[in-house]
């Protein structure tokens, strides 16, 4: 079975079974400072599980894109992605363990034709907090798992969430495939890495809120939240593997291997990995650059080069390498096609940016190799890293790669601190960034995002209707918005938005949610973001009669609760985008 067919099996049998398809989220998460991508399908659906209604409903499922960078340089092995889609649904408050473990058995004995004897369960054992999931087992029993394939685990193995530092988060029940390989040993169960067992999909019964002091207290409602690998289900159905193995990356592997001098699976499996989360991410807007979502992007694609150069492909040849992703993601990912121009400009001008740096930064690394050699010293410091990185262009990925395969180790911890000095924001936070925490809906963070809507309208009257939103940061000190716009803002500008957004603010004026049809919405005049990532009916927020936008919220009931804003900073991002930083006024 096709990856393609199992996403439309599993969107019919959801939607079959009561669930509400809904578009999924970007892979860059909108008013969500604390995370660059969208990490699971439950990321986008976070205010829902904690009470917020949807305008869809309670039973919804949707495919999602998906960015993982903590384990980025495992790429390469059979294993790891960075870019995957999960496959999910939920219920928001409506069914809970009984029905969403049918389901699951159901779709994957019934749909998918896994014979049972293939499956194996794992639930929560329980602690001092939360009871033995001794109800799930039972459930697993009665669909016809036997007793001896269902087994317990504790928090590490059977617990997810919450996918930040608070929030949503359960107890969950695990699916394994038994690939029919031997046991490892006589112990051999589901949580053993040895290959025999492969996780299939997760149910997890978000019934909990992890507080900032780390408790667990109950939500409002018992959800379900489930995630399938739509590239692991795909190579386990068809017997094969890993996923290069499947029509996801074969022909890519494929083109590469036949136009390059050298093969070694692991660069084949490097770039054709980094190459597809490269133009995924191209197409949800992200361009290269030194900060956040745009450096993960020119790391996968200066990465990507290394490895074509070790494979001894021709770099200036990228574009051939570009047209075979696209061509072999272009079945799940249409938007590839609508992209397509976008993506070879993007891919061949980092290309071209890191052919000029990597001349001289080779030509510093062999130096910095030698005095190292000289020295008899085998790690590579922090100001040698930052040097390499600042002046030449060399990402210390890069450099960690290249030291490793000439014996040498890097202090990243020295690179990180200095780089931190250099930064307004420090790699270290970035890396904190992608591994922890959703949305603090904190009281700060909300009145900044009520502020953000005043801040695009205000915008747009003495600038021009041409600008529109690009992206927004929030955090409980500031907010940061980007906008398109053809050259600087001068200040006298800015003093003109800040004067408008304070005289709103001052004016208290009602902030009004209403659910329309996405039609409506446009009708009334609402302005829409990233237009079709939005279900049919969609969220309008209005304030007053000054803005009105299609957003998910939260916001404040009044502009009264503002305090006076500043804007403090004004900036260029990339070529017609511009920054702003926006703080109210201590
Ligand atoms: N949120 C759960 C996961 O990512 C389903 O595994």
């Amino acid at each position: 079975m096709k990856a393609i067919e199992i996403r439309n099996k599993y969107l019919a049998f959801f939607e079959k079974n009561g669930h509400k398809i809904i578009p999924g989220a970007p892979l860059v998460p909108e008013n969500d400072p604390t995370v660059l991508f969208t990490t699971a399908g439950m990321h986008p659906l976070v205010p829902y599980l904690s009470g917020e209604k949807h305008p869809s409903g309670t039973r919804l499922t949707d495919y999602q894109k998906c960015l993982r960078t903590d384990d980025i340089d495992e790429v390469g092995d059979p294993c790891h992605l960075t870019f995957f889609e999960m496959l999910g649904n939920w219920s928001l408050g409506d069914y809970f363990k009984e029905e969403a473990i049918r389901l699951s058995f159901k779709f994957l004995t019934e749909e998918l034709e896994i014979p049972v004897e293939r499956l194996s369960v794992t639930c929560f054992e329980g602690d001092q907090e939360v009871p033995r999931d001794t109800e799930a087992a039972a459930i697993w029993e009665s669909v016809g798992i036997p007793k001896e394939r269902i087994y317990f685990n504790g928090r590490r193995e059977n617990w997810w969430g919450p996918a930040g530092q608070t929030g949503p988060c359960g107890p969950d029940t695990e699916m394994f495939y038994d690939t029919g390989k031997p046991k490892c040993s006589e112990n051999c169960n589901p949580s053993c890495n040895c290959g025999k067992y492969v996780e299939i999909w997760n149910d997890v019964f978000m019934q909990y809120n992890k507080t900032e002091d780390g408790k667990y207290e109950k939500l409002s409602q018992r959800n379900v939240d489930t995630g399938l690998g739509l590239e692991r289900a795909t190579y386990l159905l068809q017997g094969k593997n890993n996923a290069y193995e499947t029509e996801i990356f074969a022909p890519i592997i494929e083109f590469l291997q036949n136009n390059s001098e050298e093969s070694n699976i692991e660069s084949l499996r490097i770039v054709a990995e980094h190459m597809r989360a490269s133009i995924m991410l191209i197409c949800d807007k992200v361009l290269p650059s030194n900060v956040e979502q745009g450096y993960i992007l020119r790391r996968l694609i200066r990465r990507s080069i290394r490895h074509l150069r070790k494979i001894k492909f021709n770099v200036d040849k990228i574009d051939s390498v570009v047209e075979s992703v696209i061509d072999t993601c272009k079945e799940l990912y249409p938007e590839v096609i609508v992209n397509h121009d976008e993506i070879l400009a993007q891919v061949i001008k980092e290309k071209n940016r890191f052919m000029n740096t990597l001349v001289n930064g080779e030509k510093e690394f062999n130096r910095v190799k030698n005095r190292l050699i000289s020295e008899s010293k085998n790690v590579i410091d922090g100001d040698t890293l930052f040097r390499l990185y600042d002046t030449f262009g060399f990402p210390p990925e890069v450099t960690k790669e290249l030291a490793s395969e000439n014996g040498f180790e890097v202090d990243m911890e020295g690179f990180k601190e200095k780089f931190a000095k250099h930064q307004e924001l420090s790699r270290a936070g970035a890396e904190q960034k992608f591994k922890c925490g959703l949305a603090d809906n904190s009281e700060e963070t909300v009145k900044y995002h009520t502020v953000t809507h005043l801040l695009h309208r205000a915008l747009k009257d003495v600038l021009g209707e041409h600008v529109s939103q690009k992206g927004s940061n929030i955090t409980a000190e500031r907010l940061r918005f980007d906008f398109s716009n053809p050259a600087k803002v001068e200040r006298e500008d800015l003093d003109k938005v800040e004067a408008i957004i304070n005289e709103k603010i001052a004016l208290g004026l009602e902030v009004k949610c209403e659910e329309m049809s996405k039609e409506a919405a446009k009708q009334s005049g609402a302005v829409g973001l990233f237009e079709d990532k939005y279900g049919d009916v969609v969220k309008v927020y209005s304030i007053g009669d000054y803005s009105k936008e299609i957003c998910g919220g939260p916001h404040v009931d009044n502009t009264s609760k503002l305090g006076k804003v500043k804007i403090i900073k004004e900036e260029a991002v990339s070529s017609g985008v511009r920054r702003v930083k926006v703080v109210f006024e201590k």
